[in-house]
């Protein structure tokens, strides 16, 4: 089985491309390395060829394609406040990007693309927890792109046949998410600002909610979707089934750590969603996904990374 990964050097990717390889799989990354990093990459083992190019440009995707059995799609812009500064960028590599992707994915004949769609497609629907068969209401353009991207995906199951699949991830956490970007996903923040022995910035009253998920759940979820028959066209979310707000996340990590945890509140972000949490049901019963690692667990796995990775610079 011949696997490309798009954004295959970044956080999420590069744990799937380890888990590919350990599986059997020949994999290929096709990444331009804008967030993604050679490191992530260190301690994959296997057939694994790497690709140095946007998914902007064609070419690049129809070269990386060739021969491809899957696909599975990550490279994206994936910070919602960027997209709110420049919804342009975002909209040309998300949306641009993944037509490419897709018109790529059908000329090569590949079979399956799966799709790193997000939770952020909800918006402010005020049910809780969110079920894939309620409305989209995205309130950024993030969010927007993200939609899109599962409907360009049905489409193209529709009018040539091309099998796909979308996970809403819930705001995935784990070892190698980037912290050194103002758009990195809050975590990162909050680990590496304890490290450095700053007080954890929070946007907003630190009572906004988000379903954190480990990333090995997200991996076991992806690949469950890439391998298993009769669910093209679906939309699944990817996430735990509960959640958390900011604040009892600081208190949680303050507790593993050993080290305060003392917020500086500042104002809250646009296009931010409030609160967040997956009914996984549709995954549990058409994927047999079952999140192995909850919240606590995956944080403390998190904080060890950071320390051992950061400590030493
Ligand atoms: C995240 C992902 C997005 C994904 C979505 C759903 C990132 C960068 N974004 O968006 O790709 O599609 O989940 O899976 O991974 N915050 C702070 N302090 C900080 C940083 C953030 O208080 O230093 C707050 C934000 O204002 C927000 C919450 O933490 O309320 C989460 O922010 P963030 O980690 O950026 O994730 P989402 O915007 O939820």
């Amino acid at each position: 089985m011949r696997v490309v990964v798009t954004g295959g050097a970044g956080f999420i990717g590069s744990h799937i491309v380890e888990e590919l390889l350990r599986r059997g799989a020949s994999v290929v990354v096709l990444d331009d390395f804008s967030s993604g990093k050679e490191e992530n990459l260190s301690s994959a083992r296997g057939p694994l060829e790497i690709a140095r190019g946007s998914i902007c440009e064609p070419e690049n995707v129809q070269a990386a394609f060739r021969g491809a059995d899957r696909v599975i799609h990550l490279a994206a812009r994936t910070s919602v406040p960027r997209s709110v500064s420049d919804p342009v960028e975002t909209n040309r590599v998300n949306i641009d990007g993944t037509l490419n992707v897709l018109v790529g994915a059908r000329d090569a004949k590949v079979k399956r693309v799966v799709f790193a769609a997000s939770s952020s497609a909800y918006g402010e629907t005020p049910t809780l927890p969110k079920v894939e068969s309620m409305e989209a209401q995205p309130i950024s353009p993030y969010g927007v792109t993200k939609l899109v991207g599962e409907i360009y995906g049905q489409v193209f199951g529709r009018c040539y046949g091309l099998e796909n699949v979308s996970l809403r991830y819930f705001n995935v956490f784990g070892p190698r998410q980037d912290p050194s970007s103002p758009y990195s996903g809050v975590l990162s923040k909050f680990a590496t600002a304890l490290l450095e022995g700053k007080p954890p910035v929070v946007f907003g009253d630190g009572e906004q909610s988000r379903d954190f998920t480990y990333v090995a759940n997200v991996v076991d979820a992806t690949l469950r979707a890439a391998e298993t028959s009769g669910i093209s066209g679906l939309v699944f979310n990817v996430g735990t089934g509960a959640r958390f707000t900011l604040n009892q996340t600081l208190e949680l990590l303050g507790k593993i750590s050993g080290r305060a945890a003392r917020a500086k509140y500042e104002a809250a972000r646009f296009g931010d969603i409030l609160h967040s949490q997956a009914d996984i049901s549709l995954a549990k019963q058409k994927l047999g996904y079952i999140p192995s690692v909850d919240f606590e667990e995956g944080l403390r796995r998190t904080w060890e990374w950071y320390a051992s990775t950061y400590a030493k610079v």
